[in-house]
């Protein structure tokens, strides 16, 4: 695929601390960027500075969100080059939301070639400070500047980065969640397998709520009984029972979490048995009661490999494992393993490595 190219003329400054980066705030110098129309298919493909769009306010995204999009993070080894994790299952991912919002399929190595160009170009911007990295969102955006309730005809495909620290501003410390028995995120047949924009707008005013009683997230359940655990919106869950690690199964209301994937794989190679299926939130909630449950912890791009201390349950607060402030060993573990392998410090047995330089 042609690339354009246009460089920016002055470089923006770039953040003097990186340990005060924080998620996603930062954004660098460039941006890739795609358009589709019926006539051309995918086409224009180029890397322009980092800026506004100046778009039609009748474009179908603004009204009836049209859009997908991926997060994935480009790491900055100790020998100073950099890498991606498995950025193929984020674009393959992103056909898979494309088929479900009517949005046209990607050509998958077109889209790493356009994120690969766009890294080395702003390749100065990949954080080195410990748990840092640089984070990418690529999304598609439906342009036709019409009402109409119907797939537009024109999207933008766009790439830009943004230099990051830990998702949660507690870093690895656990997170307390609250099991949300209110509002539900997703129902069988909806978009909840995808990585749509909407599925996060209609989760902020429970996560507003949550935050007002001291919780730094909600923990989703099934949309029809509210009884069945599916995931936390920004992470997918396990719970570990001594030696098995249990998890919500796929069932089409939840993300098929690329870290997800990748812990289950880790855990297995461990010896850990794991356990892909419907979790009764009464499971969970005996076996913190009687100390069967000993981590709970999610798992996603941003979030890594995130702990949880606390679990709020039909307004009865209940400690995973040790204690609120302990970390438990599977999930260090994995932990360490996962941002080993993502950073180059262990090796990448399971192929899951592209570098970039
Ligand atoms: C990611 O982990 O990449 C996500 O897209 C989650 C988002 C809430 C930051």
């Amino acid at each position: 695929m042609e690339i354009k190219v246009a460089l920016r003329q002055e470089r923006k400054e770039k953040p003097s601390d990186e340990s005060k980066l924080g998620f996603g705030k930062v954004f660098t110098d460039h941006m890739f960027l795609m358009s589709y129309d019926r006539e051309n298919g995918w086409h224009d493909a180029k890397i322009v500075p980092y800026g506004p769009f100046a778009m039609e306010p009748s474009s179908m995204v603004f009204h009836y969100s049209q859009s997908v999009f991926e997060g994935m993070k480009a790491y900055r080894r100790e020998d100073g080059g950099i890498q991606l994790f498995r950025p193929r299952d984020n674009f393959k991912r992103m056909n898979v939301s494309n088929q479900r919002l009517c949005i046209p399929q990607l050509n998958e190595e077109d889209c790493l070639q356009g994120l690969i160009e766009l890294l080395k170009i702003d390749k100065d911007w990949v954080p080195s400070a410990p748990n840092t990295s640089l984070y990418i969102r690529p999304t598609i955006i439906a342009t036709d500047a019409a009402l109409g309730v119907n797939a537009s005809n024109s999207y933008l495909f766009f790439i830009i980065l943004s230099p990051s620290g830990s998702y949660y501003a507690s870093g690895l410390k656990p997170v307390s969640i609250y099991v949300e028995d209110k509002y539900v995120r997703a129902v069988r047949g909806g978009v909840g397998f995808t990585k749509t924009g909407g599925n996060y707008a209609s989760s902020i005013l429970a996560g507003d709520e949550a935050h007002k009683r001291n919780f730094s997230q909600v923990l989703w359940l099934d949309g029809v009984e509210q009884r069945y655990v599916e995931e936390v919106g920004s992470m997918n869950m396990f719970f570990v029972f001594g030696k098995k690690l249990v998890t919500p199964a796929l069932n089409g209301s939840i993300l098929p979490g690329i870290t997800r994937d990748s812990v289950i794989k880790l855990a297995k190679k461990m010896g850990y048995e794991v356990e892909e299926k419907r979790i009764d939130i009464e499971e969970i909630r005996a076996g913190a009661k009687d100390g069967t449950l000993t981590e709970a912890f999610g798992s996603g791009t941003a979030a890594v490999v995130s702990p949880v201390g606390r679990l709020r349950i039909h307004d009865e607060d209940y400690v995973i494992g040790k204690d609120e402030e302990t970390i438990g060993e599977l999930t260090q573990k994995l932990y360490d393993t996962l941002t080993g392998i993502q950073y180059g410090r262990l090796s990448d047995d399971m192929n899951w490595i592209v570098k970039v330089d």
